[in-house]
């Protein structure tokens, strides 16, 4: 994958409209609640740092590191937990930020682990990309940037191979 032959999908103000909204969104649901923020690396750093921004609520940053991918573009259909170390969350408000919801596994494998380690307050699942049309397990984003078709995406922390994560827009190779 080179970069002269990338089509972008999503441009960096695009970007940043939508994810903007979604912290509309959520300071209006979350409104005078606590919430703790969970940042699943590597993918979705540039996504849960620009929407923090936004928030005006009490919150905390948490960041766990997951990884699912066995070839560069094809998921291992096994999601490994890196590191999943995370303070007490019992009787939190947890709000899970993701880069891209897939074949669901990883997003499944989160909010279960979630349910099963804490009693939470409450529980929500926000996304950058969403590609539905690949989805393996019934799950779904409470929030989502935008919806895909079957493209395999790079960019605002998307990688190839490690690579692309550090683009301001998201593209694809076409
Ligand atoms: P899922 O478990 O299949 O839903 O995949 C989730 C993870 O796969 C995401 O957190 C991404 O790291 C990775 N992933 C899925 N689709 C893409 C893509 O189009 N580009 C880059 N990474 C992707
Ligand atoms: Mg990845």
């Amino acid at each position: 994958m080179k970069i002269e032959n990338l089509e972008t999908l999503f441009t960096k103000e695009q970007i940043r409209n939508r994810i903007k909204e979604i912290a509309q969104e959520l300071n209006n649901i979350y409104k005078g609640e606590e919430v703790v923020a969970v940042c699943v690396l590597k993918g979705a750093v540039m996504f849960a740092t620009e929407l923090v921004k936004y928030l005006d609520i009490p919150l905390k940053m948490e960041f766990i590191r997951l990884s699912s991918y066995g070839s560069a573009t094809t998921t291992s259909g096994k999601v490994n937990a890196v590191d999943i170390s995370l303070p007490d969350l019992n009787g939190k408000n947890v709000l899970i930020i993701e880069d891209i919801v897939d074949t669901g596994l990883t997003a499944k494998f989160l909010i279960d682990f979630m349910n099963n380690n804490f009693n939470l307050k409450s529980l929500k699942f926000c996304s950058l990309l969403d590609k539905k049309v690949t989805r393996k397990v019934d799950v779904e984003p409470d929030f989502y940037g935008f919806e895909i078709d079957d493209k395999f995406v790079v960019g605002f922390g998307l990688d190839y191979d490690g690579y692309f994560r550090n683009l301001s827009y998201i593209a694809y190779k076409p």
